[in-house]
């Protein structure tokens, strides 16, 4: 153990000593060096294109190092092998097992499935609105839209605010006697969530119709939801190893397999389990979910690139940045290790972007001239989703993915410019270029998977728990305590009440 660790510190100061030498090297000059194209992996039609990482072969060769130290394939295995790896909560972790096929045969997944098939074949049924939050609902919303060309199912919409807005809104689109509610909550208890339930079963009753019969629930609390008044018979489960951000394989597919049908959501499943397969039997110089991973550490740990961005070329992939936000955000954004001990240098960075080509239109500037490095992973499928080589739509996807290289490119070698400054283009923009032939179910399962872990090889790396997320609870109980306070408590500004004279000062304000 003793070993084990001076070995750690000693890979971890040769990684920072080649951070230093990266920093006096241009990708430029390393993306035009022989034999640069080891640094493009592939699996299957996916490619994952890292010849613009600041890395040569001993950098690779250290973080596969250091990734052994850190007993990555061990922690990998524990995982997929549904050891208690979730140690702050005492769970394993089982998202996983949902993506084998055996999982297809059993209950939790044939249950609703008939359920979406049933809904799917009903003339009365015209609109179907998931209401939960979070990883109830920004994976399940995403995969939706991102699916949109396979859509053949009644409409779906998703309510996650608790502003009433976001409700009403939808409510104002959708008819009460053809409108289908899915209440999905992990915990059954999520304020926002059970807030626009309420509103929908009151909207229900009061145009005559049973919420019973247009209210279904989504949850690892079974009790619960039927305390609040789903039928059993509609109340589909997951278990408590599923973590919300990693749950739209499971039941929380609900909207999913009701777009798409049953089978479609099987080509997701299986688009999945072929990218667990990989992460978990390949070998690290040539595992994506490693390579990425690592890279992830060398740019936050070693860089110091405090923030990375991820910008998909495919509108309908529009909120695949915010569901990767939250994965890697809620997984990896923590100060302590799984242990409770605090961490060393920050782990997880801020995660984000938007789709391109418009987002080259809005921040790219910043991206290419600011004074901040953000390493990206720009994202892009080579053939449109069921559009006709024939179609005049189809060349214009060849204009999207020809953009995606040309940005890849432009961070990267930048354009000198020694007589107008504003015209400098400083180059050295480090991104990731990932492609695959087209985005269907299959090539999205695959790709989200990766993603997930992406997430969790970083958060073993950092050796934080990716799988809770206790930061989230603070808040919840403010705003628990501070609507329960009461109409006068705002008034009450003795030493000893909990909130802040100008916490008080709005609340004041707010119900005045
Ligand atoms: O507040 C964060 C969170 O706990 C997420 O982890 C979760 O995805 C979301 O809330 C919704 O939780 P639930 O599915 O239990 O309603």
């Amino acid at each position: 153990m003793a070993d084990n660790k001076t070995d750690i510190e000693l890979t971890e100061k040769r990684l920072r000593q080649l951070a230093e030498e990266m920093a006096s090297m241009s990708l430029a000059t390393l993306m035009h060096a022989p034999g640069r194209a080891q640094f493009c992996y592939e699996f299957e039609d996916l490619q994952v294109d890292c010849t613009r990482q600041p890395v040569t072969e001993e950098v690779m060769a250290c973080l596969f190092a250091y990734a052994r130290q850190r007993c990555l394939q061990q922690r990998i295995d524990e995982m997929m092998s549904g050891q208690p790896v979730n140690l702050s909560e005492n769970r394993p972790v089982v998202h996983c097992n949902l993506r084998r096929p055996e999982y297809r045969l059993s209950d939790a997944f044939q249950k609703p499935a008939a359920f979406a098939e049933k809904l799917r074949s009903l003339p009365a049924v015209r609109a179907v609105v998931n209401l939960g939050i979070g990883g109830s609902d920004l994976g399940p919303a995403m995969v939706v839209r991102a699916l949109a060309a396979f859509h053949d199912g009644p409409d779906v919409h998703f309510v996650a605010n608790v502003d009433p807005a976001d409700l009403s809104d939808v409510l104002d689109s959708c008819s009460p006697d053809t409108t289908q509610f899915i209440v999905t909550s992990k915990t059954f208890t999520t304020a926002e969530t059970l807030q626009n339930a309420m509103l929908a079963r009151g909207w229900l009753s009061q145009h005559g119709i049973a919420p019973q019969t247009a209210m279904a629930a989504v949850t690892a609390n079974a009790e619960r939801a039927a305390d609040w008044g789903i039928a059993r018979d509609r109340i589909f489960t997951f278990p408590e190893g599923v973590g919300g951000r990693y749950s739209l394989w499971s039941a929380v597919g609900l909207p999913i397999i009701t777009a798409i049908g049953a089978e479609g959501f099987g080509a997701l499943l299986d688009g999945a389990f072929a990218m667990d397969t990989h992460v978990s039997q390949a070998p690290f110089e040539r595992n994506l979910a490693v390579i990425m991973g690592l890279l992830r550490v060398w740019h936050r740990s070693f860089l110091d690139r405090p923030s990375y961005g991820l910008m998909p070329y495919d509108q309908r992939l529009a909120d695949f940045p915010a569901w990767a936000q939250q994965l890697e955000m809620e997984s990896n954004g923590k100060g302590v290790d799984r242990h409770g001990r605090v961490l060393g240098c920050p782990a997880g960075p801020l995660v984000w972007g938007a789709p391109g080509t418009n987002s080259q239109h809005s921040f790219f500037q910043w991206l290419h001239q600011g004074l901040d490095t953000v390493p990206l992973d720009i994202l892009i499928a080579l053939r449109p989703a069921a559009i006709s080589p024939d179609s005049p739509f189809y060349a214009s996807h060849e204009i999207l993915a020809i953009n995606a290289v040309a940005q890849a490119e432009a961070l990267a070698l930048g354009q000198e410019n020694r007589h107008e400054p504003h015209r400098h283009f400083p180059g050295n923009r480090p991104s990731v270029l990932l492609s695959w032939q087209q985005t269907d179910a299959y090539s999205l399962g695959r790709l989200l998977a990766l993603y997930e872990h992406i997430t969790t090889i970083s958060g073993f790396i950092w050796d934080v728990n990716s799988f809770d997320q206790w930061g989230v609870e603070l808040g919840k109980e403010l705003a628990r305590a501070l609507q329960n306070s009461g109409q006068n408590s705002g008034e009450n500004s003795g030493q000893n009440s909990m909130f802040s004279p100008a916490a008080r000062a709005f609340v004041r304000r707010l119900r005045g």
